[in-house]
């Protein structure tokens, strides 16, 4: 029997109702796999610093430290609410960053899928959808502005200024580049390598590396596109993507229009993973405090998370494919959840534990 130690990281908002969900399916696949799921709930986030006077306790640092993976659900609150917390303990700072750099996870894989039989719920023509939507967009998530030397301040003419940098060093590019180009090779070997080197001379840096890293894999063909670019083609023509690797902050944009171009960010889940086999798992969407407690929140993300976790973490791609059909064989059974589908366009509404226990239904009846 294998153990492994979760820690649960339930977040804010709709983030405890969409992690519930999630762990019921944990308890589906611990039951009938040779292994045993300890899952440990620490605080996190918006919450936290509320209760223990840090959005990112101690308690919890360690907990991640040690845990064999982390799953983790969508932190902060909305805008005048976030004003009650000192700016650097807001959760998005105060935690969810530094969490990625304890443990970092340099590589955030997120996949934007639709297939044909979801294909109703994207916003775009169903020509446009054609066979469905299937990229891996892989974002370097320990570098760039978000993490760059910040100050802000008063000039010598008395104006306010905020400098941020966007700074990486070459093992930073090299090594998310290398995820790219190794995914691409797994799938249909084709990079969509994401810059804006017209412009920045990170992107510079960025697509030199790419040419180096490139000959290690011949096999794959490099399609160079520029940021501004991704973003319309996405919506004219996102079948033409497959691995797209981008920088930091390109990427934190692109997976929300990702997210869009499905119909919503709860179709969004997300793996971080780091060095020494490290990862933690999260929806790439925020915590949508102006629906929490009204258990209607999508939790496909969160669960999608938790997949992509059996299959990252622990190696149990099976049982990771096995939570995906079971997922889409719902909705595509004619139910949706409200962020999916306006209510009487024919569709089944499900509250977010009914779509948990219809998932859950689905695993067992094909177990
Ligand atoms: C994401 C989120 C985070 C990010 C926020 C919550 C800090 O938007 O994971 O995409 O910007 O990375
Ligand atoms: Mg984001």
């Amino acid at each position: 029997m294998t153990k492994y130690k979760i820690a649960i990281l339930a977040g804010d908002g709709i983030g405890p109702e969409i992690m519930q969900e999630g762990v019921k399916v944990l308890k589906v696949i611990e039951a009938r796999n040779d292994v045993e799921f300890d899952l440990v709930e620490a605080p996190f986030g918006a919450g936290a610093w509320f209760s223990h006077n840090s959005s990112f306790p101690e308690e919890t640092k360690k907990l991640v430290g040690e845990a064999d993976a982390v799953v983790k659900g969508p932190i902060g609150l909305n805008y005048e609410d976030s004003k009650k917390i000192p700016v650097d303990q807001q959760p998005e700072r105060g935690a969810l960053l530094p969490m990625r750099k304890q443990l970092n996870t340099y590589a955030n894989y997120r996949p934007v899928y639709l297939p044909k039989s979801l294909a109703h719920f994207s916003p775009l023509k169903a020509e446009i959808v054609g066979e469905g939507i299937d990229i891996l967009m892989v974002r370097e998530l320990v570098g760039g502005l978000y993490f760059g030397q910040k100050e802000s301040g008063v000039d010598e003419n008395g104006k306010r200024y905020v400098r941020e940098m966007l700074e990486y060093d070459e093992d930073q590019i090299s090594a998310i580049l290398h995820e790219g180009f190794k995914l691409a090779q797994g799938r249909k070997k084709v990079l969509h390598n994401i810059h804006k080197s017209n412009v920045l001379r990170s992107s510079v840096l960025w697509n030199e590396i790419l040419e180096e890293v490139a000959t290690e894999y011949p096999d794959v063909e490099v399609r160079h596109t520029l940021v501004d670019a991704a973003a319309t083609a996405l919506c004219l023509n996102p079948t033409q993507f497959d691995v797209m690797v981008m920088e930091n902050m390109f990427g934190d944009i692109l997976s929300d229009q990702g997210g869009g171009i499905l119909g919503s960010l709860g179709l969004m889940p997300s793996a971080c993973l780091g060095t020494d086999g490290k990862a933690y798992y999260e929806p790439s969407h925020g915590s949508a405090p102006d629906i929490a407690g009204q258990k209607i929140a999508n939790p496909y993300s969160m669960i999608g998370s938790m997949a992509m976790m059996l299959e990252y973490s622990f190696g149990m791609v099976d049982e990771a494919r096995n939570v995906w059909d079971a997922m889409q064989s719902v909705f595509a059974a004619g139910f949706s959840t409200s962020d999916l589908s306006k209510p009487g366009s024919g569709v089944t509404m499900l509250s977010t534990d009914e779509f948990g226990d219809k998932v859950v239904a689905h695993l067992l009846a094909n177990a």
